[in-house]
């Protein structure tokens, strides 16, 4: 393999066409450093709405503004070289008609240099998704638990866990998948209905709570490291950053207060030929 083939950022055909195949592996990012970690280990980079709450403590994503989207977006892409970078579009930025939502998503294509935008909801957005895929804006779907629609729908609670539920998801990864969308994120939906949705559809699925049945999976970055003070069952923690962080501050806290930091292996000692002029300094305190 090449240096050059290693180096070149994964595009929206290069996901889609791992259907049925590898795992595709995502996280959110919303910042340089983090991208810049993350970036060797994931096919996908997601610019998540999700930043609203976890970064910026709204209650929801629905107040999340298109340029807020944009700033961190700009960051991520700026962290990283491989990956496709997704940027969410904010609720709001889409939904009123097809060339509003090619308005936006171009911008955020244009300003921030990623790969694709995401938008959610499934057969209601079929036109939009076809609209831009065709205008050479790709598009990621987002169905199942939707969170922009939190308002409507009531909860963040799983979806598909009736039978009698399963008809309207399964036409919504249809119409989806129809309209060009090159991949769909099912979220919080039951393991039985992800598996036929997979099997359904010839783009692939990406699940976050919607089980191994997947052709991927994603998870929001903060969850998975243990920084987020709540997390739905979906979630497993790799890491425990949030108490790594609080032991870090209160030993910092008490070091301080002890007078114990900055001991002198922090600290910039006056030049060797200055010495005298020290030794006097501490000695007279002048
Ligand atoms: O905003 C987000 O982080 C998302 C993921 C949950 C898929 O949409």
């Amino acid at each position: 393999m090449s240096q050059e083939f290693d180096l070149k950022r994964m595009t929206a055909p290069d996901i889609r066409a791992r259907k049925g195949g590898e795992p595709i592996v995502a996280l959110t990012a919303y910042h340089a450093h983090t991208a810049r970690l993350i970036d060797p280990h994931v096919d996908m980079l997601l610019v998540g709405d999700s930043l609203g709450m976890v970064m910026h403590g709204y209650e929801t994503t629905v107040p999340v503004p298109l340029e807020l989207m944009i700033m961190h977006a700009q960051a991520v892409v700026r962290g990283s070289t491989r990956a496709l970078v997704v940027v969410d579009m904010p609720f709001g930025s889409y939904e009123e008609s097809p060339p509003v939502a090619f308005r936006n998503a171009s911008r955020v294509i244009k300003e921030t240099g990623c790969g694709a935008v995401k938008i959610e909801g499934g057969l209601q957005m079929a036109e939009t998704i076809r609209y831009l895929s065709e205008r050479g804006i790709p598009v990621m779907s987002h169905i199942g638990m939707t969170p922009q629609a939190i308002n409507t729908i009531g909860s963040f609670s799983p979806r598909g866990r009736r039978r009698s539920e399963w008809a309207a998801f399964e036409a919504d990864a249809k119409a989806v998948a129809e309209a060009g969308a090159f991949a769909v994120v099912l979220e919080a939906l039951a393991e039985l209905l992800a598996a036929r949705i997979t099997k359904q559809i010839d783009i692939p699925t990406i699940g976050i709570g919607a089980s191994v049945e997947c052709d991927g999976q994603i998870l929001v970055l903060e969850d998975m490291l243990g920084l987020s003070p709540r997390v739905p069952k979906f979630v497993k923690e790799y890491a425990k950053l949030g108490a790594s962080i609080e032991g870090a501050v209160e030993a910092f806290a008490g070091e301080v207060r002890a007078r114990k930091f900055p001991s002198a292996e922090y600290t910039y000692p006056m030049y060797e030929d200055d010495a005298e002029v020290t030794k006097k300094t501490k000695m007279t305190g002048s």
